[in-house]
């Protein structure tokens, strides 16, 4: 017998529990639609919880304020809410995909495919920046970020998400996660569009390098940089770079927008040239200069009637040059 709360009188039959967070009041289930059959995802807030703060509350409802204005295949859409006795629940679109945090110990990602599942991200990043105003989603890291068989990434959690950029009161608590958070969320400065990019270059540094999300801080310096270059020496130096410029710590130093980043990314190599590869390169580079340089004797000699398969011996320039051009060779010595 499990203990989960009974939704049936709003149409709804959990079907397990997909995470929870206790401290913020909050739990998220897998549930069927009663009527439809159809499977969602229900995320319950509960104020009774010990740790339940309003401002947790008000999380709960800048979610299903920011889902409902949203419409994109790679974010779950909103369903659904209601009102139980101990708090609220949102039902949102069930994407049946696990979360990059899940995976992250049991799959060892290739490098291209951390390539590919950055080009999704930035893609949802540059359509939540090119909204009017741009939202911000504040809180991207593996947990947040799910990836089916496929390899479809979807972005979940807009808790945390803001409408609009701008600077928050200094008395607000800070919201995000501590690792993934740019320094500027960490200190309540004004948020831009190239703040989620700071999270997202953490997330791939972590996958990259096969730290779990939990042990993101390992990866800092005493300065807060995230060094990781000596776990990476199998990536290519324009990857390395463009990593290091997501997670550059002042904002003005990172890439301004989802799309720059995206552009820079696209035609990347992600691999350093293997050494084999990089003497096969120096000696085709050889031989195509070699051969070119015959070609360029060969076509010489034949101009100047050289003979090719004897020694030839001159003395002077008019044996050497061909016959027409032997009266302009004498009037120049006149
Ligand atoms: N729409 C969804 N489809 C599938 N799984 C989801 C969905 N939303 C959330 N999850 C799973 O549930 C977990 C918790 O949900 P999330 O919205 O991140 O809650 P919290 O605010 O407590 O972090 C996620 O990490 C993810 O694994
Ligand atoms: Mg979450």
């Amino acid at each position: 017998m499990n203990n989960y709360p009974n939704f049936s009188n709003y149409g709804y039959q959990i079907i397990k529990e997909l995470g929870h967070n206790r401290a913020g009041g909050r739990v998220t289930y897998l549930a069927t639609e009663i009527n439809t059959q159809k499977t969602v995802v229900v995320k319950q807030f509960q104020f009774a919880t010990t740790g339940a703060h309003w401002s947790e509350y008000q999380a709960y409802e800048r979610e299903v304020q920011v889902l409902k204005t949203l419409d994109h295949p790679n974010i779950p859409h909103y369903l659904d809410s209601f009102q139980t006795p101990s708090g609220f629940c949102m039902v949102q679109e069930y994407k049946n995909a696990t979360s990059l945090a899940n995976l992250a110990t049991s799959q060892k990602w290739q490098p291209q495919q951390i390539k590919q599942i950055a080009i999704s991200v930035l893609e949802i990043l540059k359509y939540l920046q090119n909204r009017i105003p741009p939202v911000i989603h504040r809180d991207l890291k593996p947990e947040n970020i799910l990836i089916d068989d496929q390899m479809n990434i979807s972005l979940v959690d807009f808790g945390f998400a803001r409408i609009g950029g701008g600077e928050v009161a200094v008395s607000s608590v800070v919201k995000g996660t501590l690792g993934f958070m740019p320094p500027e969320q960490m200190f309540n400065r004004e948020l831009t569009t190239a703040s989620d990019l700071y999270s997202l270059g953490a997330t791939l540094i972590c996958l990259l390098t096969n730290t779990p999300a939990t042990e993101v801080g390992s990866l800092m310096d005493e300065t807060g940089k995230i060094n990781f270059q000596q776990q990476v020496k199998h990536l290519s130096q324009d990857f390395i770079i463009w990593l290091e410029k997501m997670v550059q710590p002042n904002y003005k130093d990172r890439y301004s927008s989802a799309e720059s980043a995206l552009d820079a990314l696209i035609p990347l190599e992600v691999l350093a040239p293997s050494r084999t590869k990089k003497l096969t390169q120096i000696a085709l580079i050889t031989i195509i200069v070699y051969t070119a340089i015959l070609s360029a004797a060969f076509a010489i000699f034949r101009v100047y009637n050289i003979p090719v398969n004897q020694t030839i011996e001159f003395t002077k320039i008019e044996d050497f040059y061909p016959v027409k051009n032997k009266s302009k060779c004498l009037n120049r010595q006149k």
